[in-house]
């Protein structure tokens, strides 16, 4: 179902016009699902095993909701899912949109605005990264403290819509540090280790030569990925706390002289993943508004 146009790249989705797609997606949803959600959930590459824990699912294919292309990125099925997790409820994004996939930074974000616009009040973005941190080897899940956006793209750009958020949005505490603790008491009970480190976004598609990945952790980076950081800065504009964690699934180019491969990531995240979605599984049951 595409009853918008399709994006024109030299017409990027402003800020002020995401209302008007918003009241048409959640029109699209409510048709489906009248679930109130707290919380929103990104699932990235791997990860989407979570979903399989909904209780009174339902789920929508991006590709039938209006303005949503199909998910194209190999590990993501491409599904929104509302339905209840340790009883409270809950949406989740499994799969999403990437600037890689030449989709705009507008429609990248289009979720986690769709989860504010249904109900919730704060997102969990997660993803699958590469270790710019030497000691963070694969299957280290690390939690996201800041980000450096590195995709030289923004959500924000073009007409903003002051109903929905700030012109000049706060970026100071973006990572909550409430939710933060929350994370680190949830991965504790679990008895699963979280490391924490600062997430670099970078566009993709093509892995960091290892001149880059020493540069972004000269930086001040931990790990890094391609996707998350304009996600939270849309979320932090539009009124959401925000927080996540990176599942690390490989060390980053160039340390261990071996090259990278997306099956790799694939199976990391198949092994760590898990984990990941047990730390979070206990962060929603506890979660408090
Ligand atoms: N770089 C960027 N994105 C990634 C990586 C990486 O090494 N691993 C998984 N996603």
């Amino acid at each position: 179902m595409t009853d918008l146009p399709a994006v024109d790249p030299s017409d990027p989705i402003q800020p002020a016009a995401q209302a008007a797609r918003l009241d048409a997606l959640e029109a699209a949803v409510r048709a489906r699902s009248d679930l109130v959600p707290e919380l929103g959930i990104v699932l990235g590459s791997g990860l989407g095993s979570l979903a399989d824990d909904l209780e009174g699912a339902v789920a929508i294919g991006f590709d039938e909701l209006p303005g949503w292309p199909a998910a194209t990125a190999p590990g993501h099925a491409g599904r929104l899912m509302l339905g209840r997790l340790g009883g409270r409820p809950v949406v989740l994004l499994q799969g999403r949109f990437h600037l890689y996939e030449g989709n705009d930074p507008g429609l990248v974000v289009q979720p986690v605005l769709l989860f504010r616009r249904l109900g919730a009040t704060a997102v969990v973005l997660t993803n699958a990264a590469g270790g710019l941190d030497p000691g963070f080897g694969p299957g280290t899940l690390m939690l996201i403290s800041d980000h450096i956006n590195l995709t030289g793209r923004n959500p924000l750009v073009g007409h903003n819509d002051d109903d929905m958020g700030a012109r000049f949005t706060d970026m100071t505490e973006a990572w909550s540090p409430r939710l933060r603790a929350r994370l680190r008491a949830a991965a504790m009970a679990e008895g699963v280790e979280l490391a924490e480190g600062v997430y670099v976004g970078l566009v993709g598609p093509n892995y960091e030569t290892p001149a880059e990945v020493r540069m972004l952790a000269a930086l001040g980076g931990h790990a890094v990925g391609m996707s998350t950081v304009v996600e939270c800065v849309a979320a932090r504009w539009a009124g959401l706390e925000v927080c996540g964690v990176s599942l690390v699934t490989n060390a980053g180019a160039g340390y261990t002289g071996v090259p990278l491969t997306h099956e790799e990531v694939l199976a990391a995240g198949a092994e760590a993943g898990p984990r990941l979605a047990r730390v979070i599984r206990r962060f929603v049951t506890d979660f408090e508004r």
